[in-house]
C-alpha cells in the first residue's frame, strides 16, 4: 500500500436482531460491558431485523466516519472506538480480489474508514436495536481487515464492546451470553445453543405498541438499577443462573410450556427490578399491560401455556406461540385490539415473523 494512490476497498455484512428470554440487565464493569448475570436470547430472521453495513477503506480518508439511516453520527464514543481498536490489533495481510490491493496488517491501523449502516426494521416498529448495529459492525470488519477467532466466541466479545446484547447476534438460533469470570472479559462471550433450524414451530410475533422513542435508554437505565435496587441482586445471583439451565434444557427439548413459563417469568421479573429502582422506571404502559392479561387468560383457561410474552426496556411485546396456535393468537389480538375508525391496526407477515401494529394508546 502506498500513499496517494487511489483505491477504496469494500466488504458488506448483515447482522440480526434478537430477543431476550432470560434478561441482560445490570453490568459488573461499565468500561468492559460485563454483566451482572448471563443472558439467553432468540435470533431472529436477518430478513425481518437487522442491520446491513458497508465499510470502505482507502488512503484517501482522513478519517473513520460513520453514517447510521442516512445521518452522519459522530465516532467519538468510546463504544465505537473500543471496536475498531480490536478488530485493528487483530488484522492480517489482505488481498482485496477486486481490485488486487494488498494491504498488510500495519496498514489496518493507519487507513481510516467511512461506515454506512442501514436498519430494515419497519419505521413504525420502534424497534431500533443498537444489538444489531454493533453485531454487524464488528462481523464486517472483522471480514474487510481478514480478522480469523483465536477462539470461539472471540468476535461476540469484541461486539459486546459495542452494546452487550449485541455479543449474542453473531449466531443464529437460540444464544447464551456467558457473564465470564474473567475480569478483561476475555469469557464473557455468546455461544449458540440450538441452530435456527432446531424449533421451526416456534413463532413469534412483535405487537407494536408505540413507536416513541423509550424515555430511559437501556444504558443508563441498567446503571441506575445496579445503583439502587436490591432485588437485582437477588435476581441476578439467586434465580437467574438456575433460569439458565432450566432454559437451555426446555429449548433442547423443544418443551413450550417450559419455555413460555421461564420467558413470562424473566420478563415480569426484570420489570419489577425497574420498579425497584430509585426513582423507579417504567417501560410498560396500558397496552403492553392488557397484552399479558390476554396471555395469562389464554393460558389459565387452557390449563398450559399457549403463548407466553416479553418486553425489553419499552412497551412493544414480542410474543412466542407455536406454529398450530399462531391463528389462535392473532384471533385473541384482534378481538382485543378491535380495527375501528381512526385507529390503526396494521399487520404485516414477513417470513416466520408477524409484526402487529396495536391500537390502544
Ligand atoms: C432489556 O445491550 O442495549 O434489551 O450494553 O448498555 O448497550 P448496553 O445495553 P443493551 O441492553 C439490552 C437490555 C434488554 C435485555 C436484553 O437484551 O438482554
Amino acid at each position: 500500500m502506498g500513499s496517494g494512490e487511489a483505491w477504496v476497498v469494500m466488504r458488506t455484512g448483515r447482522a440480526p436482531s434478537n430477543i431476550a428470554v432470560i434478561k441482560y440487565w445490570g453490568k459488573r464493569d461499565e468500561k468492559l460491558i460485563l454483566p451482572v448475570n448471563s443472558s439467553i436470547s432468540v435470533t431472529l430472521n436477518p430478513d425481518d431485523l437487522s442491520a446491513t453495513t458497508t465499510i470502505a477503506a482507502s488512503p484517501a480518508f482522513v478519517a473513520d466516519r460513520l453514517w447510521l439511516n442516512g445521518k452522519e453520527v459522530s465516532m467519538e464514543s468510546q463504544r465505537y472506538k473500543n471496536c475498531l481498536r480490536e478488530i485493528r490489533e487483530r488484522a492480517n495481510d489482505v488481498v482485496d480480489e477486486q481490485t488486487g490491493v494488498h494491504i498488510k496488517r500495519e496498514d489496518w491501523l493507519k487507513l481510516k474508514l467511512h461506515i454506512v449502516s442501514e436498519n430494515n426494521f419497519p419505521t413504525a416498529a420502534g424497534l431500533a436495536s443498537s444489538a444489531a448495529g454493533f453485531a454487524c459492525l464488528v462481523y464486517t470488519l472483522a471480514q474487510l481487515m481478514g480478522v480469523n477467532e483465536r477462539y470461539q466466541g472471540e468476535l461476540s466479545a469484541i461486539a459486546r464492546l459495542g452494546s452487550g446484547s449485541a455479543c449474542r447476534s453473531l449466531d443464529g438460533g437460540f444464544v447464551k451470553w456467558d457473564m465470564g469470570q474473567k475480569e478483561d472479559g476475555a469469557d464473557s462471550i455468546a455461544v449458540q445453543i440450538a441452530n435456527e433450524t432446531h424449533w421451526k414451530d416456534l413463532v413469534i410475533f412483535i405487537a407494536v405498541v408505540s413507536s416513541r422513542q423509550k424515555e430511559v435508554s437501556s444504558t443508563s437505565g441498567m446503571q441506575e438499577t445496579v445503583q439502587t435496587s436490591p432485588f437485582l441482586h437477588f435476581r441476578a445471583k439467586d434465580v437467574v443462573p438456575k433460569r439458565i439451565k432450566e432454559m437451555e434444557d426446555a429449548v433442547a427439548r423443544h418443551d413450550f410450556s417450559s419455555f413460555a413459563r421461564i420467558t413470562c417469568a424473566d420478563s415480569n421479573q426484570f420489570h419489577a427490578t425497574c420498579l425497584d429502582t430509585s426513582p423507579p422506571i417504567f417501560y410498560l404502559n396500558d397496552t403492553s399491560k392488557r397484552l399479558i392479561g390476554l396471555v395469562e387468560r389464554w393460558n389459565t383457561q387452557e390449563g398450559s401455556p399457549q403463548a407466553a410474552y416479553t418486553f425489553d426496556a419499552g412497551p412493544n411485546a414480542v410474543l412466542f406461540t407455536t406454529e398450530s396456535n399462531s391463528s389462535l393468537l392473532l384471533q385473541r389480538l384482534l378481538f382485543q385490539f378491535p380495527p375501528a375508525p381512526g385507529v390503526v391496526l396494521s399487520s404485516y407477515v414477513v417470513g416466520d415473523l408477524k409484526t402487529l401494529e396495536l391500537a390502544g394508546i
